[in-house]
């Protein structure tokens, strides 16, 4: 398995097999360089004629920004410009800065007794760090990201009142909600407050998000959390030993975030191709801050994919899930003893493991470009002493 506890250790290997391919390819070269002379000549001419036809389509098209109303559609003048990746950029001293990160706490908070979970949420703008030594001006329900785990009871009314004291419109749209969005899931403007009341009526659990236009930028800059339902019946999710909430998230920088901090690439977000994945908003948190089980216990992991575009495929290494339930649907029985869950961008899923070798077990998406940039945590089991050997 390619789990790798810290993403970083990971490049200096590739550079130094890099360094070994250069040389045999400079090598090469000086031997061909008379023909590759030639050939560059050929390939400068069609390179240029290739140049002037685009040049001359572009002209020629509509532009994409008005072809559907409603839409934001990336412009063809933003396709353009280049966007280089800053994956797995850290500084020197990532591993101490790792190790004094405060990790997000991922254990699931206490439900509140009473017919009515009063949730004040506030808005803010603020400088993050999402990786050792890599800071971004992420927008944020509360002070960070994910924003507040909230917890309520099926049939609990969820009262939600929203602060704005950024300096832009917000909003916030809950997955567990039956409203009408343009009632309920409204722009705050900059200073004002607004609340709405749901039912929680669906047991699971759900992704909320900023849904402010463009929703993906709101996203990406960090708005976003969970919101855990538990049943009224108690057997459709019976009580477990620990229970940690877990939320992926994408990030697409236009900098690499290490002199000053970065901020949102729009082209990078549309194309897809993020810098860092997350779980709870900082690279490999939970690698050097594991989680914690005891052998034979049972773990839950409330798993939601805040995207903003790409899946979670839910694995945790040395074991299977035993119980799942994918997405919201809370169904008895569950699914049993699944490889490997996918978890959709919206999305959440529920998922119990029960280990009884004490030991690291990852916890990933199996999508392992995410694990490389950063969507990597370990359970460590038994409270074992060491760090992954791979
Ligand atoms: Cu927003
Ligand atoms: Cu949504």
């Amino acid at each position: 398995m390619a789990a790798h506890p810290t993403v970083h250790a990971h490049y200096g290997e590739y550079r130094e097999e890099k360094d070994v391919g250069f040389k045999l390819l400079a090598l090469f070269l000086g031997l061909a360089v008379g023909i590759l002379g030639m050939v560059a000549v050929w390939m400068g001419i069609s390179a240029q004629n290739a140049r002037d036809d685009a040049r001359a389509a572009a002209k020629a098209a509509p532009t994409a920004t008005t072809s559907m109303p409603g839409m934001a559609m990336p412009s063809s003048a933003e396709g353009a410009r280049p966007t280089p990746s800053f994956a797995g950029i850290a500084p020197a001293n990532a591993d101490a800065l790792a190790a004094a990160h405060k990790a997000y706490p991922a254990a699931l908070p206490a439900t509140t007794p009473g017919p009515v979970l009063n949730v004040h949420i506030g808005i803010n703008h603020r400088v993050l760090s999402i990786a050792p030594g890599i800071k971004y001006e992420a927008w944020t329900f509360d002070s960070g990201v994910p924003g507040p785990v909230i917890h309520a009871r099926q049939g609990q009314t969820v009262r939600v009142t929203l602060t704005n004291h950024a300096p832009m419109p917000h909003s916030v749209d809950f997955h567990a909600a039956r409203v009408a969005p343009n009632k309920d899931f409204v722009d705050i403007m900059p200073g004002k407050s607004f609340t709405f009341s749901f039912t929680a009526g669906d047991p699971g659990v759900f992704m909320y998000h900023c849904g402010t236009k463009p929703v993906l930028a709101h996203i990406a800059n960090g708005m976003y959390g969970a919101i855990v339902v538990d049943p009224s019946n108690p057997n459709l999710l019976p009580p477990v030993h620990h229970a940690y909430v877990l939320v992926s998230g994408e990030w697409y920088l236009n900098a690499p975030g290490n002199k000053k901090p970065a901020s949102l690439d729009m082209v990078k977000a549309h194309q897809m191709t993020p810098d860092w994945v997350t779980w709870n908003g900082y690279a490999a948190q939970y690698v050097k801050h594991p989680l914690t089980a005891h052998p034979g216990h049972t773990v839950r992991f409330y798993v939601v994919d805040a995207g903003p575009s790409i899946d979670t495929d839910f694995h945790v290494v040395g074991t299977v899930l035993e119980r799942a339930w994918l997405d919201a649907a809370v169904t008895d029985p569950p699914l049993h003893n699944i490889q490997t869950a996918t978890v959709p961008a919206g999305g959440g899923g529920i998922f119990d493991v029960n280990i009884t070798k004490p030991g690291l077990y990852p916890f990933v998406t199996h999508s392992f470009a995410s694990v490389d940039m950063g969507a990597v945590g370990l359970l460590n089991v038994g409270d074992v002493s060491g760090t992954m050997s791979h």
